[in-house]
């Protein structure tokens, strides 16, 4: 079993899959420590709590750098002692300070296929470009931006009758359905090495 920590800055959709998914026996191979988000008012906040699921705000606009900010989060990950971090719809940059500690053991999702439109937005880029196809991406978080190893992609066909809202909602179907099998792969993986 590893232990994982999972990051949100938002709705936190996945974080609760991932939870509720291990509750069910549906997924395997983590133990949840806790929740991290950026923001005080992060619903995945409001998840956590009626999960059971014991979180932090860490907020970097309480510290004085990104470096600060970073090792006051690995302080807590090691008082929690984390071997993953999960991120679930978090959207800040990993700096090294956090990446040196946590090498090949930052995993996320990313709402397109990958290479293709990566960033902030992979759901409304690939809709506004007009394309037959987007999809989803499980990686390794490396140094770039959504660069690092592919662990799982996953096509999806857009529908030409789709708007933006049902192309975030499909996404996030597909999303909520592999994350916690994906994660569950990897760990017994791990363990069966
Ligand atoms: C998810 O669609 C995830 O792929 C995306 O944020 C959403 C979070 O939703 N992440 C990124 O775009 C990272 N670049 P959630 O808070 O409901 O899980």
């Amino acid at each position: 079993m590893v232990n994982i920590a999972i990051f949100a800055s938002g709705s936190g959709s996945n974080f609760e899959r991932i939870v509720r998914a291990k509750m069910s026996g549906e997924a395997d191979g983590y133990i949840i420590k806790l929740l991290i988000v950026d923001k005080e008012d992060a619903f995945a906040v409001e998840r956590a709590k009626m999960l059971g699921v014991k979180y932090r705000v860490v907020n970097p606009k309480d510290f004085i750098s990104k470096k600060e900010f970073e090792l006051n989060i690995i302080e807590i990950l090691k008082q929690e002692i984390v071997d993953y971090i999960v991120l679930a719809g978090y959207m800040r940059i990993i700096s090294s300070t956090l990446l040196n500690e946590y090498t090949h053991k930052i995993i996320n999702i990313h709402p397109a296929y990958l290479p293709e439109f990566p960033g902030k937005d992979g759901i409304k880029d690939a809709f506004d470009a007009k394309v037959k196809q987007t999809g989803i991406t499980i990686h390794f978080v490396d140094n770039g931006i959504d660069t690092g190893e592919i662990i799982y992609q996953e096509r999806l066909k857009i529908d030409s009758n789709w708007n933006l809202n049902d192309l975030r909602k499909e996404i996030h179907n597909i999303e909520h359905k592999i994350y916690p099998i994906v994660l569950t792969r990897l760990f017994k993986k791990g363990e069966n090495r």
